[in-house]
């Protein structure tokens, strides 16, 4: 258990996960012991480069782990069960009206040849047991919900005769439509210009308070997210690396992968022209990790420390029950050093 509440109090609970997936170079585990938690109504952001596995953690989470990888151990409990045991079926049946994600890519989540209202309807109808036209005046609230204008008429539109940003709401209005209790958005706002990132984070803000949902917010992005999650999972690797409340994480990062991460945020206070500072080094080959912990090429603390090099730090309390840390050194970070 991550922070010491008890297991009714979470809409999710993920315990060391793990999902792998068979290679060349024998079997590799792309979700790595994976533990975190979503409170009822709380927003959790999950952070980390591409490749560090948030969506593959969460793919596995809704029983979606793409062929042939699949889950090798730990547990996914949400409503009192454990999902990872659960039947295709049952697992079908938590999909929507259970837990929702809003997929990465807002082209290829919507198919090209059906109008959105179609495909909404579709969602619908496929959980509810009612008729096409009652479908579509719920369809029509959906998209009024996500505020997407003159949404009798944008209801006969392909995708293709939308905007990006329409795009993304109508996959928002498709996630929300069975009302679940918790969602996930996976990179909301890729692709999208700042502007319209703004207003998507402030719809899925929006709908979370009107739903009493929990959500998860996936980014590689933590300053454009932080305004809007209570706590936030730093991911490296595969594994968790980090886990706090998200202002604890940002005025005292105790993983030097979050110093990082927060160091290569524009700062909108910050003189003009100043040059961002890039996280140095590769991003991690999953085939061909170090030993130790997986962060040390690239650690501005540990990377010639023989500890490090030794084993792979356990995602361990740092004083608090809620500020978990895998990094050996953390004690070494200067509070208030993450900017
Ligand atoms: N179908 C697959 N077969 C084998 N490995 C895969 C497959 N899909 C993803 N992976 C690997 O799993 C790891 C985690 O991928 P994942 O998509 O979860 O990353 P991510 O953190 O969501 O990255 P991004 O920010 O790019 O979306 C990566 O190393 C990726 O190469
Ligand atoms: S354990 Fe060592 S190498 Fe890993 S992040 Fe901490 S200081 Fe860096
Ligand atoms: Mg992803």
């Amino acid at each position: 258990m991550p922070d010491g509440h008890k297991p009714a109090d979470y809409a999710l609970d993920v315990r060391n996960l793990r999902t792998a997936f068979p290679t060349d170079a024998g079997t590799i585990a792309v979700v790595d012991d994976v533990s975190l938690a979503i409170r009822p109504r709380e927003t959790l952001a999950v952070v980390g480069e591409s490749g560090s596995g948030k969506t593959m953690t969460f793919l596995s989470v809704l029983g979606l782990t793409p062929p042939p990888g699949k889950i090798v151990g730990g547990e996914v409990l949400f409503g009192g069960r454990d999902l990872t045991k659960l039947s295709a079926e049952e697992l079908r049946d938590i999909r929507g009206p259970g837990i929702a994600m809003v997929f990465q890519d807002p082209l290829t989540a919507l198919n090209p040849v059906f109008t959105i209202g179609a495909q909404i309807v579709e969602v619908i109808r496929a959980h509810r047991p009612v008729g096409v036209g009652e479908a579509r005046a719920q369809a029509i609230e959906l998209l009024e919900r996500v505020h997407i204008p003159d949404p009798a008429r944008l209801i006969d539109n392909y995708p293709h005769q939308l905007s990006g940003g329409m795009r993304q709401r109508t996959l928002i209005a498709m996630a929300i439509a069975l009302r679940p209790k918790l969602l996930i958005a996976d990179e909301p706002t890729t692709a999208l210009d700042v502007t319209v990132q703004a207003q998507i984070l402030e719809l899925l803000a929006e709908l979370r308070a009107e739903d009493d949902m929990g959500m998860v917010l996936i980014t590689h992005d933590l300053g454009l997210v932080a305004k809007y999650a209570d706590r936030m999972a730093v991911m490296y690797a595969g594994r968790v690396v980090e886990y706090c409340e998200i202002h604890e994480g940002f005025a005292a990062a105790r993983h030097p992968y979050t110093h990082s991460l927060l160091r290569s945020i524009p700062r909108l206070d910050g003189p003009a022209g100043e040059d961002l500072a890039a996280i140095e080094g590769q991003p991690p080959n999953l085939e061909a990790l170090p030993p130790g912990c997986a962060f040390r090429p690239r650690c501005f603390l540990g990377s010639d420390r023989a500890d490090c090099a030794a084993e792979r730090p356990a995602l361990l309390p740092t004083g608090s029950d809620a500020h978990l840390s895998a990094c050996l050194h953390w004690g070494e970070l200067a509070a208030g050093g993450g900017r």
